[in-house]
Formats: structure tokens, C-alpha cells, sequence
């Protein structure tokens, strides 16, 4: 296989990679993309497989790429199909840890043996009184040429970044899974004095050092740098919290992306540098949009200012004080007497499976002439397009779902606003200065004439806050799990 056949099909699996992006923007069209990703994905894999035959000569090096595709894939596939949606975000947290390590190991072994990589010619047994090639020397009567100093950019880049990726997402992960005794592995933002002037100092010295590397490929300065740049992941991640951690999965998203491509630069693999850019860039649109619907400044965000001292990550004890309650049949009378109710799903809906029986609730009510319509909160849940997905899998008509900007407006005309299993994005809290969660728009459920909040107990959401809401007067809290409290609401709605 020639090389232009290879850069024509690595180009087929680019334009497959840009158009499942494009697919994957809205629902209607994510089954579309994903076929294309998937299509994208098995070019570049076959193609870059007939390559390393080809260069090798031998299906020699192929056993070790496909024990990778075998372990790598095996794991990756078994995990997608037993994953709980609600423990989606640690696992790509946990895949963004692995990118980020990946990239790492080749830059280590690009440093080591360059020749391996064709970034430099092998070394060769050096006669006695030869004249030195300009960028090589002699080590123990063995001629080396020394990496080009743009490949040592490449693979500082791309070592720093996978290195941060790596230790950051594994802190990550822990935050967001939130069963981890070890505080730096919990939802709570770990916060000290100079926190962000030590950042600071690690990020000028881990560039110094990259820089004695590219001036001199002292192994010595590479291998101080990376151990720098994986405390930097640490320390980056650890004061992020309450309900900043949205911004962090995509942020990660992101280096990882970098990271894939700076390594793709030092393989001179196009394949590797097309795809880590798209991830790259996307991972860095969202994170945009997450800020933007989290009223966060991007850099405060990884500067770690914001996620409060209040903030627990998991839910602490909150003070007692009197809330309405009522049962499932009550807040079936108040809906079926309604015109107009708006359902604000939540991460509480996703851990119950609530969705099909939302639907039927739902369709219950339509069927009566109640008009239902579902208001999504661009962080609901736990991951980006979590309730979307969530409602899809029950297939929930599209036009009856409304973005929060869409929403947010009919509030203060809805008959009813039931809230099912959510409770950070409906927080009045995040109107009141000195919130954690101050500044952060929220689903203007307060606004409605009636407030029906659905959860287990009074417990907090992922922020750690109390919700001034469920102690309105116009709010009836129905406790038990989302799913049986919704069943039991269409029974009697019956
Ligand atoms: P949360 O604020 O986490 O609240 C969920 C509520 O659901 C909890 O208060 C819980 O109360 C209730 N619940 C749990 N299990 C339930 C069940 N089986 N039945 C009924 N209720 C149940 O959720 P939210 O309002 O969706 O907000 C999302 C939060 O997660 C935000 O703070 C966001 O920043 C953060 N976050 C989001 C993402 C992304 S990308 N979406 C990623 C990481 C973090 P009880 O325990 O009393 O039942």
C-alpha cells in the first residue's frame, strides 16, 4: 500500500470523524453519526494495521497491536454495554486517564529510542576517527543521531499534557463517583493558602525543564518534567468541585485530545494528529458552552476559585425544617387539574429509570388535554446531554423537549412544575451572592404556580446546598423513588 492510498484513506476516516461530530450535535442525527464514527474508526484502524505490515516487512509487529485491540477493545466494549448511564462520566474520565497515559508511554519510548519511531536513523557501531554528523555523537563507540529539537517539542507537548490528563482524570474519576474515603479522590474542592502561586511555580518550572530538554535531551530534565506535569493534574483538578465538575470532564476531554496529537506529530501519524485535534477542539467548545451555561469564567474554573466551601460533592445531612408533603395520589390531583405542567428531569430520574414511566405519566396526562412539556438543564445529570439521552432511550417526542434558554420564560405560566430526582438546577441558591452556585443559571421552576419536587428524602444534589425551594409554600415534596412515585402518579391519574 502506497502512502498516498494511506493519506487518502486516513482523509476517508477524517471527514467520517468531522461528520460524526456534526452528527452527534443533535438527537435526530446522533444514530447517523455514531455509524460514522464507527465507520471512521475501523478505516483508520485497518489502514494503520496494513501499515505496520507494510513497514515492518512481516505481520510480525501486528501480534502486539492486535493483543492491544483485543484487551483494549474487549474491556471497552464490555464496559459500554454494562455501564449504569449514571456512571458514565467516571468512565471517561477513566478512558480520558488512559489517553493521557498512552501518550505518555510513547513519548517516554520516543525519548528513549527515537530510531524505533523513524524519528532519527538507528544507531550504528562508529569507526574509530570518523568525522561526527552535524546532531549526532558518539556514546560507547556507538554513532546516535540526537532528536530534532522540533520533535523534542513534540514530545515535551505531548508527554506534559498526556501527563496531566493522566493524574488529573484519575482524580477525576474519584470526585465523580464520589465513593472514595481519600480526600483528594472527593466531590469536595480541596483548597490551601497559595494554592494557585504553587500552581503557578509547577507550571513555570515544567516549562523551564521542557525547555532544558529541547536545548539539551537531558533525559534527567524530560523525566523531572513529567513528574512535575503529573502533580500539576492533581493540583489542577483537586479544587474543582460542587458543580464545577461538568467544565473538568470536558476540559479533560480535551488535553486528551492535545495529548493524542502531539504524540501524532512525534509518529508523524497523520491519522493520530487529525483525530486528537478533533477532540481537542471539541472538548474545548464544550467546555466553552459548559462555562458559558454554568456563568463561569473558564480560567477561574481551572483556577479552581470556584465550587465553595459549602459544597460536600455527596449530599451531606442538611438542617431540619418543615417542608409540605403529599403523597403520589395527591400530586396525581394536582396534575390532572392542570392545563399546563413542565417536567424538569434530573440526575435522581436516571438512577431510578424512571424514564419510561415518565413517559406514560406523561402520555397519561396529554390524553386528559393537559399540556407537558420537559425542561432540560444543559448540566442535569452527570454528563453533557444526560437527561436528553435519558429521554430518548423512552422516546419522548423532540418537540415536547425544551432547551433551559427556551424554557426558562414559560415558567411563570405553567399550572405545574414537577421536578423529578433533580435539585442543583432548579436551586434558587444560585441567585443569592455568596452561593457556591451563585451566578449559575438555573430552570426557573420556583416561578410556577405549583412546585411538585420529587427525591428520596431531604438530602442535598451534587453541590452540597439546601434548596430554599422545597421549603416554598407552593411546593409539595412526594418522597420515595423516582420511579415508583411516578408509577403510582399515573395509576391514579388513571
Ligand atoms: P443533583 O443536584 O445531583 O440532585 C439529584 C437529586 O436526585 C438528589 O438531591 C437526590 O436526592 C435525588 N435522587 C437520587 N436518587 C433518586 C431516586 N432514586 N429517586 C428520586 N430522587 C433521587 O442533580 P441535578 O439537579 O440533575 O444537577 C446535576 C448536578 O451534577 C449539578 O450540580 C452538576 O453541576 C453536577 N454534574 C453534572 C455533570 C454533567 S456534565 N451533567 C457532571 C458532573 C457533575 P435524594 O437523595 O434525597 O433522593
Amino acid at each position: 500500500m502506497s502512502m498516498n492510498v494511506v493519506t487518502l484513506l486516513y482523509l476517508v476516516a477524517s471527514v467520517c470523524f468531522i461528520q460524526a461530530l456534526k452528527g452527534l450535535s443533535h438527537p435526530t442525527t446522533s444514530i447517523r453519526g455514531n455509524i460514522f464514527g464507527m465507520v471512521g474508526m475501523t478505516i483508520a484502524v485497518l489502514t494503520t494495521a496494513a501499515m505496520i505490515v507494510q513497514l515492518a516487512g512481516s505481520a510480525r509487529g501486528l501480534g502486539w497491536v492486535l493483543l492491544g485491540l483485543v484487551v483494549g477493545g474487549g474491556y471497552g466494549a464490555w464496559r459500554a454495554k454494562t455501564v449504569e448511564m449514571t456512571q458514565m462520566p467516571e468512565l471517561v474520565a477513566f478512558f480520558h486517564s488512559m489517553i493521557g497515559l498512552a501518550a505518555v508511554f510513547i513519548a517516554i519510548a520516543a525519548v528513549i529510542e527515537p530510531w524505533a519511531f523513524g524519528i532519527t536513523p538507528p544507531p550504528v557501531a562508529a569507526a574509530v576517527g570518523i568525522n561526527t554528523p552535524v546532531g549526532a555523537y558518539v556514546v560507547d563507540g556507538v554513532l546516535r543521531h540526537g532528536i530534532p529539537t522540533g520533535n523534542r517539542l513534540e514530545l515535551f507537548l505531548g508527554a506534559a499534557i498526556g501527563a496531566i490528563t493522566f493524574s488529573g482524570s484519575v482524580i477525576a474519576f474519584g470526585k465523580l463517583s464520589g465513593k472514595y474515603k481519600f480526600r483528594l479522590f472527593q466531590g469536595a474542592p480541596v483548597q490551601f493558602k497559595g494554592q494557585h502561586m504553587l500552581n503557578l511555580v509547577l507550571g513555570l518550572l515544567t516549562i523551564g525543564l521542557g525547555l532544558v530538554y529541547m536545548a539539551t535531551e537531558s533525559w534527567t530534565a524530560f523525566f523531572l518534567m513529567l513528574a512535575l506535569a503529573f502533580v500539576m493534574g492533581v493540583l489542577i483538578i483537586i479544587p474543582i468541585g460542587g458543580a464545577d465538575m461538568p467544565v473538568v470532564v470536558s476540559m479533560l476531554n480535551s488535553y486528551s485530545g492535545w495529548a493524542a496529537a502531539g504524540i501524532g506529530f512525534s509518529l508523524n501519524n497523520a491519522m493520530l494528529i487529525v483525530a486528537g485535534s478533533l477532540v481537542g477542539s471539541s472538548g474545548a467548545i464544550l467546555s466553552y458552552i459548559m462555562c458559558k451555561a454554568m456563568n463561569r469564567s473558564f480560567f477561574n474554573v481551572i483556577l479552581g476559585g470556584f465550587g465553595g466551601e459549602a459544597a460536600t460533592g455527596g449530599g451531606g445531612a442538611q438542617e431540619q425544617r418543615p417542608v409540605k408533603s403529599g403523597s403520589a395520589d395527591d400530586a396525581a390531583f394536582v396534575l390532572g387539574n392542570a392545563e399546563t405542567v413542565v417536567i424538569v428531569p434530573g440526575y435522581g430520574l436516571a438512577v431510578a429509570r424512571a424514564q419510561h414511566a415518565v413517559k406514560e405519566l406523561a402520555q397519561k396526562l396529554t390524553d386528559k388535554g393537559v399540556t407537558v412539556k420537559y425542561a432540560i438543564h444543559p448540566v442535569a445529570g452527570r454528563m453533557p446531554g444526560h437527561m436528553n439521552v435519558l429521554l430518548a432511550e423512552a422516546e419522548v417526542p423532540y418537540d415536547q423537549v425544551f432547551e433551559m434558554e427556551d424554557i426558562n420564560g414559560e415558567f411563570g405560566q405553567a399550572d405545574v412544575a414537577i421536578i423529578l430526582g433533580a435539585n442543583d438546577v432548579v436551586n434558587p441558591a444560585a441567585h443569592t451572592k455568596g452561593s457556591p452556585i451563585y451566578g449559575m443559571p438555573i430552570l426557573e421552576a420556583y416561578k410556577a404556580k405549583t412546585v411538585i419536587v420529587n427525591k428520596r428524602s431531604m438530602a442535598a444534589g451534587y453541590a452540597g446546598l439546601d434548596n430554599e425551594l422545597f421549603y416554598m409554600d407552593k411546593t409539595m415534596m412526594v418522597f420515595g423513588d423516582a420511579k415508583k412515585v411516578v408509577e403510582d402518579m399515573g395509576k391514579a391519574i388513571e
